[in-house]
């Protein structure tokens, strides 16, 4: 969604604020602004609709050699996305970029008949605000900044600068994320970390209800009650080559092919082969308190919501005694569930910012429930506000469809399910297969991509005419349909639903014809005699069946890809990695954006 960066020093501020802009624009946006300020205080706002090619023909015009600015790339939420409604909003002698939501912002704005509104959106009303409390520079910024938030309600990141103070920015959040890059004689800020890989290696995680005063050598960070805040400066993990596409065209057909890799990150230290034993450290739950769990909720939107499916599947099959329920965060946090004792909660979030997830998690803490995050994102708000966790290790997820992530925080769950099975007593014998399998994962991810990549390119192409598709499977391959629908739909733009196939004479059936391509993942195992059957029922309504399966079997349908054969349990899983190439060969037949569809954004911060 919304990004913002910000720049203090004694370098080219527009050059740090386009380059940032452009790191984070895999975070979905309609529109871009700058504004730098020269020594005296003379601004220079740019701003652009479209992509930031637009704002760099206006920055060319315009190049400037001043050292300090803020920038913002802007995801319409009030007012259509145009030039007038981007960011930075001007009132006065104030700039002002904004993440997030103010929800009051029509009262405020009743108040506030002094200043000519040029745009339709909320953040021009709290631009206002903290000039009507500046004016014009009677005040010290900050001080401003801080009464003008004490009126806000809902979720901001900001940062203002001003013409009278042409050093300093200030910034504040609550509920959308900030990062304060600490650089040599230079201080620069971002709402996600990527924007400062290459620059600095030092941050500190802004937290809600906090606000900073920032000069290029110096931070001063205390809470809106005036409380002073000593910064912890923390490590950036990610070099410049995990934010690179790395001689791939896509961020996307990148991330696929890492799996073998990033699955490699996440079973770090965790599986022990010769022992058959899996060990997280993060949850910091007892074995006592570990024996006694009866009852998971898992908690996600999109992908990690399958992922949470998909894994609730397996952790179920091994632990004894447990009630699982997987849950989509922007229900379960209206809903008036009751979480029974001895419950935990699982956080699923590649991103560890999505709102509905982070709702959620502050819900569930209310009731007293331990909570445990499976995220990607180091220092993100779900990481930080969870009670025990076990990050992915996956590296920065660039590509707006979710892919790597849902491999790995799908293993993490089930690692996080065979401890519970561990504590609880269940003989090595049960778990070992599934330990096994884990380990080889990554080994047999990478023999799957290999096997499988000309088939999916040359399927996918083939298929390309289609504007609809029915994904399906039984069991564990019934979330692994989902995921890939989703896939399919995200970035493809065809209407792709998944049903598990014992549904299909319930409804799902009538839909078979010309129009409808049909992706049915059929795994060796116990259900695969029922699963053919229900292939066979498609194809003889004159369905465009595609198997993607891990053993032999004889019917007409369109095409086959053969996944190995080795792996049992986990085979759903690399049936996605098949989903996931043809969604990607499917969009690039297409012509679409693959890495920015329209509409999406990567993460999700407003509700
Ligand atoms: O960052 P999160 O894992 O919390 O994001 C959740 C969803 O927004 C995300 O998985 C989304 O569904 C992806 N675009 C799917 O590819």
């Amino acid at each position: 969604m919304c990004g913002i960066v910000g720049y203090v020093g004694n370098k080219n501020a527009q050059d740090f604020l386009i380059s940032g802009l452009k790191r984070l624009e895999y975070r979905g946006y309609d529109s871009a602004g700058i504004v730098t300020l020269d020594k005296d205080g003379n601004a220079t706002l740019l701003r652009a609709k479209g992509k930031i090619i637009n704002l760099e023909e206006k920055l060319a015009k315009n190049k400037r050699e001043d050292k300090i600015g803020i920038g913002h790339t802007r995801w319409a939420t009030h007012g259509e996305p145009s030039e007038t409604n981007a960011h930075p909003h001007q009132a006065g002698d104030i700039y002002l970029v904004h993440n997030g939501i103010i929800e009051n912002y029509k009262e405020l704005k009743a108040t506030l008949t002094e200043h000519e509104f040029k745009s339709e959106t909320d953040t021009e009303v709290l631009a206002a605000l903290v000039e009507s409390f500046y004016q014009g520079g009677a005040h010290p910024l900050i001080n401003a900044v801080v009464q003008a938030l004490k009126l806000v309600k809902g979720t901001y990141g900001i940062a203002v600068v001003s013409t009278k103070a042409p050093d300093e920015i200030v910034v504040a959040r609550a509920g959308s994320p900030l990062v304060i890059g600490v650089g040599h004689d230079e201080t620069l800020i971002a709402s996600d970390a990527s924007a400062l890989v290459g620059h600095t290696k030092q941050a500190i995680y802004l937290n809600d209800g906090e606000v900073a005063l920032i000069h290029k050598d110096s931070i001063e960070i205390k809470t809106l009650n005036a409380e002073p805040v000593s910064a912890k400066v923390e490590m950036i993990e990610t070099n410049l080559a995990a934010i690179q596409k790395g001689g791939y065209e896509h961020f996307l057909l990148k991330e696929i092919m890492e799996q073998p890799e990033s699955l490699k990150e996440t079973l770090r230290g965790r599986v022990n082969l010769e022992t058959g034993t899996v060990r997280l450290g993060g949850p910091g739950l007892s074995e006592e308190k570990l024996r006694k769990i009866k009852h998971l909720v898992i908690v996600g939107c999109g992908t990690a919501y399958h992922a949470g499916l998909l894994a609730g599947y397996y952790i179920e099959q091994f632990t004894p005694e447990i009630t699982i329920e997987t849950v989509i965060a922007s229900e379960y946090r209206y809903r008036s569930a009751y979480i029974p004792k001895d419950s935990v909660a699982l956080i699923v979030s590649q991103s560890g910012e999505t709102a509905d997830t982070l709702a959620c998690l502050r819900e569930i803490k209310k009731q007293g429930v331990p909570t445990i995050g499976i995220v990607n994102a180091i220092g993100s708000t779900i990481a930080r506000e969870v009670d025990g966790g076990t990050y992915v290790h996956v590296g920065p997820e660039i590509s707006v469809a979710s892919t790597k992530a849902f491999t790995s925080q799908m293993i993490a769950m089930v690692m996080f399910g065979l401890t519970i099975a561990q504590a609880k007593g269940v003989k090595p014998g049960v778990l070992y297969p599934y330990i096994k399998e884990i380990a080889n994962l990554p080994e047999m991810i990478r023999k799957t991509l290999e096997q499988v990549h000309d088939d999916v390119k040359r399927v996918a192409e083939a298929h390309k005419k289609y504007e609809h598709a029915i994904y399906l499977g039984r069991d564990t391959a019934y979330p692994a349909a989902m995921e890939g629908a989703l896939k399919l739909k995200e970035i493809s733009y065809v209407d792709a639903n998944a049903y598990a196939f014992g549904e299909l004479k319930h409804g799902p059936l009538a839909l078979i014809d010309d129009r409808f391509l049909e992706f049915a993942l059929v795994p060796k195992g116990p259900l695969f005699d029922k699963a053919i059957s229900n292939v066979q029922e498609v194809l003889a309504r004159g369905g465009h069946v595609i198997v993607v399966t891990n053993t032999d079997f004889d019917l007409p349908v369109e095409d086959v890809i053969r996944i190995p054969g080795e792996i049992e349990h986990f085979a759903p899983m690399l049936m996605n990695l098949v989903s996931q190439l043809f969604a990607y060969y499917m969009t690039v037949a297409k012509g679409y954006n693959v890495d920015q569809p329209r509409n999406l954004a990567k993460s999700v911060t407003v509700e």
